[in-house]
This record gives C-alpha cells, sequence and structure tokens, in this order.
C-alpha cells in the first residue's frame, strides 16, 4: 500500500514539474526556427513589454470571403509573449449568413458570444453531435481536436472571443483539406465517396490541383 502510495506520488511530483518552468517567460526569438515546444526563448535583456502586447481585435476582420467569415488574433507568431504559455486568443467576425466550416485544433477552444446569435457545436468521437444556438454572454468548450463548427443565425454580424490552449492552435477545415490539396480527384473520390462532378466543383472552389 505504501509502496503503492509512493509510486502515484513520484508519478504525481515528475508530472507536475513537467509544468513548471524555470523562467518567468519564453518570448519568441523569430530569428532561430521555430520547435515542436515551439520557439526559443528571445534573451530576457532584450524583452520589453510591448512583447506582451497585442493589438486591433477591437476593429471587424476582413468577412469578404466565400465563408463571410473573418478570425484574427493573439498567437505565437504575432504575439511572441504567448510562446511556452499555452493559450492563444482569436477574434471571431461571423456576418449575417456566414459560417466557420466545420474544422479541427490539436487543442481545446473556449468561445464567448459577444453579438449576435450562433449555433456552434462540435462532433463526438462517436459521432454524437452536440450543438446549441449561442446568444451574447454564452460560453461553449470544443474539447481538444475534435470537429466544430460556428454558424451566424441571427439577422446582425455575430461577434466573439475564442481562446485555445496552444499558443499555436493549429487551424484544421476539413473541407479544405479534402478539396483544396493536390491529391488526384479519383483518389479523393474514393476516400470520400462523393462523385467526380462533385469532386470536380469542390476542387474548384477550394483551389485544389489534380
Ligand atoms: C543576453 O544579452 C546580454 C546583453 O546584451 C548579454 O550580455 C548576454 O550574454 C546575453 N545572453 C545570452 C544567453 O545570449
Ligand atoms: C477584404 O478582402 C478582400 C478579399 O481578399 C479584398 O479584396 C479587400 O480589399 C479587403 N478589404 C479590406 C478593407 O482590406
Amino acid at each position: 500500500m505504501i509502496l503503492k502510495l509512493c509510486i502515484a506520488f513520484s508519478f504525481l511530483i515528475s508530472a507536475s514539474y513537467g509544468q513548471i518552468s524555470v523562467v518567468d517567460f519564453c518570448v519568441a526569438d523569430y530569428s532561430v526556427a521555430n520547435g515542436p515546444a515551439g520557439y526559443s526563448c528571445k534573451n530576457a535583456s532584450k524583452v520589453i513589454t510591448d512583447d506582451f502586447i497585442f493589438t486591433g481585435l477591437g476593429v471587424k476582420g476582413n468577412t469578404s470571403n466565400f465563408f463571410k467569415v473573418a478570425v484574427n488574433g493573439a498567437f505565437d507568431l504575432t504575439l511572441p509573449g504567448l510562446n511556452g504559455l499555452g493559450l492563444s486568443l482569436f477574434r471571431l467576425d461571423i456576418d449575417v449568413g456566414g459560417v466557420v466550416p466545420i474544422h479541427t485544433h490539436r487543442v481545446s477552444e473556449v468561445i464567448i458570444v459577444m453579438e449576435g446569435t450562433i449555433i456552434a457545436g462540435f462532433i463526438g468521437s462517436d459521432n454524437t453531435a452536440y450543438f446549441k444556438t449561442l446568444n451574447k454572454g454564452d460560453v461553449m468548450v470544443f474539447p481538444q481536436s475534435l470537429l466544430h463548427f460556428q454558424v451566424n443565425v441571427g439577422n446582425i454580424p455575430a461577434l466573439a472571443f475564442v481562446s485555445l490552449n496552444s499558443p499555436n492552435p493549429g487551424f484544421q477545415f476539413i473541407s479544405a483539406s479534402l478539396f483544396a490539396n493536390n491529391l488526384p480527384s479519383s483518389i479523393v473520390e474514393k476516400i470520400t465517396l462523393i462523385d467526380k462532378d462533385q469532386v470536380k466543383k469542390l476542387k474548384s472552389i477550394f483551389g485544389g490541383t489534380n
């Protein structure tokens, strides 16, 4: 019993030590290549307050695109002070009739709606859909790596902010992954069960080749 407790404790201690940093921060040094753990740290003597500041989320993004949506925000490439801290923050504008198509990230996301009405949801790995109409002040979480979406179903432009627990969460839009790629159409047809004409149409919309 005591041995088991000791093993459990040593595991807990080693697990938590992994989270403890020996530095206050690790501001991204863009002069050195990025790696799996993020950017190298900028020399602390050269760190300035502005390394921790991002401005511009007070204005609407450019929604003149196919999906009528704009995503702008603070992540490791735009806010060097986020490097290594496990979080990022984005402004999401969705015009009337606009949609953030189904997509996934490497990490979890939390959304707060500031204006408008959206339907947001995600699909569990057992294909259960969890979705709801969200209004101003509503918060929803999308668990890590699960497919999710947001649709403006109101009659005014929707504004929301999302935060993700990575300084570089990655965005993989499923339609773009399937139809903006350079896979031969014959393979896309096989792996999606979508017929040839539709594959050609979707490839032309998303800019896929072959
Ligand atoms: C950081 O910069 C200071 C001042 O320029 C310098 O003395 C120091 O050697 C640098 N540290 C590293 C690790 O490069
Ligand atoms: C918004 O994006 C569209 C499409 O990329 C572009 O043509 C337009 O100039 C942009 N508008 C502004 C204000 O940047």
